[in-house]
């Protein structure tokens, strides 16, 4: 686990991915769920996704997350929510779900942590035939400097920033069919307007991780993504499982 995600999971956000939790609501809009359904949240972080789309479509939804830390935030979320949620500690590389399990899998800015081809077997793995994969990651144009993109992946630790082809190539070659991709720049003042009518209720915050080391690591996350944010954006990323 990179010192970025140790940072993040002691500060307890609960949408840790571009655009926030109302990009997650306008995501889900695109999506039939019904309650019949098994919703994986691979990489849930502190499961203000996985609880909104337990409450929302009472769909079977299991939350899985490799941080003990971010499991414990995710489990006070649910209660304090009253969402049904099973949360399962686990790897993503090698997912504790048997295979066709899932009608739906949601990754928010997980994907680009790992490697990406091994994750996506795993998701193809457990998906049902026509089971639809939602992931939404960060993304970089050509015209980010070499030297930046370095600097970005050595101090989040992500193995890759890919672009808008390179993802779109990822899941092609797993198999994937794609539904629907969307591309947007990296949030700007309107992203942080609307998700400010979005506060989270629930964050919990590790006082005792609040060190000053910690913040320092969050204030050079901004610093590294405001200095970049012309060749930064994301992608929303919506593909099917293709029938044998
Ligand atoms: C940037 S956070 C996003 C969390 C959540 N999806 C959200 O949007 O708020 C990335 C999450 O991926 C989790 N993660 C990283 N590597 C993982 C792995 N190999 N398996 C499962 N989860 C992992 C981290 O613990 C963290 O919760």
């Amino acid at each position: 686990m990179s010192s970025y995600l140790e940072a993040i999971a002691a500060l307890g956000g609960g949408s840790l991915h571009p655009g926030g939790f109302s990009h997650t609501l306008e995501t889900m809009k695109r999506l039939t769920i019904s309650p019949d359904d098994v919703v994986l949240d691979v990489g849930c972080g502190t499961g203000r996704t996985a609880c909104y789309l337990a409450r929302r479509f009472g769909a079977h939804v299991f939350a899985l997350d490799k941080s003990e830390e971010m499991l414990a935030k995710a489990r006070f979320r649910a209660l304090q929510e009253g969402a049904e949620v099973h949360f399962v500690h686990g790897d993503a590389l090698n997912m504790p779900f048997r295979d066709e399990v899932a009608d739906l899998i949601v990754m928010e800015s997980v994907l680009i942590f790992l490697p990406v081809r091994d994750v996506l077997k795993e998701c193809y793995r457990v998906l049902k035939r026509n089971g639809v994969l939602v992931d939404v990651e960060m993304l970089a144009s050509e015209s980010l400097h070499p030297g930046a993109r370095e600097k970005l992946k050595a101090f989040c630790g992500l193995p890759q920033i890919p672009t808008l082809g390179e993802w779109v190539n990822f899941f092609n070659e797993a198999g994937f069919s794609q539904v629907f991709m969307k591309q947007k720049r990296f949030p700007g003042v309107l992203e942080k307007f609307k998700e400010a009518l979005y506060l989270d209720s629930c964050r919990v915050v590790s006082k005792e991780l609040m060190t000053v080391n910690n913040l320092k690591i969050l204030g050079k996350y901004m610093g590294l993504i405001l200095r970049n944010r012309r060749s930064l954006g994301f992608g929303t990323f919506i593909v099917k499982k293709q029938p044998a």
